[in-house]
């Protein structure tokens, strides 16, 4: 069983009374797709994830010491400079579970003010990026309360508190691969937190391209907890999350021999799999849309006609994320461009790449 009584701060001396740390943290994308969790955020099974570049969330946390502890979190926010009522409740949540192990949290006000570099209800998820970047804001609060914190502490417990927040969350503190949920062939690997994926990878991997095209711009159709939750009893969860596993241990050799077509073939199954796991739960589920369809038969006719290793993958909605090797780049935006950005919704796309990870500012 894992040990998480580390991540627990000792008690100390607040001495830090006011101040504000910036934090922008990336949003990732999963190869191998975590979906399904036990109590306390722990995975049903092992993902791996590109950190991405270019999608980010930049959070800024100013904290001021109270004069006595408040027995409620005392905290504003502001989203792209507005007060946000509504989203405070996830901040609460996400309080809640980390304050056992931050138990300064009560002691401070707060003000949080944060945005994101992708355009509001584009549909791309902002959980990941969002939960990173505040959790490092507040590690960061207790870097300057507890100095002796070494960075391997602070990356690993800033991943273990974005965790708390939003799963996924935890795979976008570093770069460029991430896995988390223990894996019997990757060392290091936790259920608690991310690691930095170990072994060798191929050079066929280095700055890999991730054009997102915004097929739907509209609400998630199911929350990710509700997703997670349709794990739980699901007829064939089991084989999948045995499945996780398989296909973990098979890329270990894909990403150290840089085999495309072996890696393709992992990423879109994953990408289905998720999806067939939805449409197979009960209630059942189709997040894709006529035009996400459109695009993936697209994507296999033009790979087949241009010899490119462009493939697809997805996350729990419309949205199609194109991967891609960088040397392909000109000749795979050309085909996007021409033939794919007329199924986007206002025909909205981002151009994104794989990054190394948050950034204090
Ligand atoms: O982090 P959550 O609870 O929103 O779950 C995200 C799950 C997927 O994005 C669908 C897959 C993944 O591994 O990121």
């Amino acid at each position: 069983m894992d040990n998480t009584t580390q991540f627990v701060l000792k008690q100390k001396e607040l001495f830090t009374k006011t101040g504000s740390v910036t934090w922008e943290s990336p949003s990732n994308i999963a190869l191998v797709k975590y979906w399904g969790k036990n109590p306390d955020q722990i995975p049903a099974n092992p993902s791996i994830s590109f950190t991405l570049n270019t999608c980010k969330t930049t959070t800024k946390l100013s904290y001021e010491l109270l004069d006595v502890p408040s027995n409620k979190f005392e905290f504003e926010l502001y989203f792209e400079g507005e007060l946000k009522e509504d989203f405070k409740p996830k901040v609460v949540t996400f309080f809640q579970r980390i304050e056992a192990y931050v138990p300064f949290l009560k002691s401070y006000r707060f003000k949080i003010e944060t945005s994101n570099s992708f355009p509001h209800s584009s549909g791309i998820a902002s959980s990941a990026s969002g939960m990173s970047a505040l959790a490092l804001c507040v590690m960061s609060l207790e870097q300057e309360i507890n100095p002796d914190l070494t960075k391997q502490a602070f990356v690993q417990k800033a991943s273990f508190l974005a965790r708390l927040g939003s799963g996924s969350a935890c795979r976008s503190i570093e770069g460029p691969l991430v896995c988390w949920g223990k894996h019997q062939e990757i060392s290091g690997t936790t259920d608690l937190f991310g690691v930095s994926y170990p072994y060798l990878v191929h050079d066929n991997f280095k700055n890999y391209q991730d054009t997102i095209l915004l097929v739907d711009k509209g609400e998630k159709q199911v929350s990710s907890t509700v997703g997670h939750g349709l794990m739980k009893g699901h007829p064939f969860a089991e084989r999948r999350f045995e499945q996780a596993h398989e296909n973990m241990s098979k890329l270990i050799q894909i990403l150290k021999q840089g085999d495309l077509k072996n890696f393709i073939e992992i990423v879109e199954s994953e990408a289905l799999t998720l999806h067939a796991m939805m449409m197979t739960s009960l209630p059942y589920f189709i997040l894709m849309k006529p035009n996400t369809l459109e695009i993936i038969q697209k994507i296999w006719k033009f790979r087949k006609e241009s010899n490119t290793h462009i493939c697809f993958t997805l996350d729990a909605g419309a949205n199609v994320h194109i991967l891609y090797p960088e040397q392909e780049k000109d000749v795979i935006m050309e085909f996007i461009t021409k033939e794919l950005v007329a199924y986007c919704q206002n025909e909205q796309y981002i151009c994104d790449s794989i990054g190394n990870g948050a950034d204090k500012l």
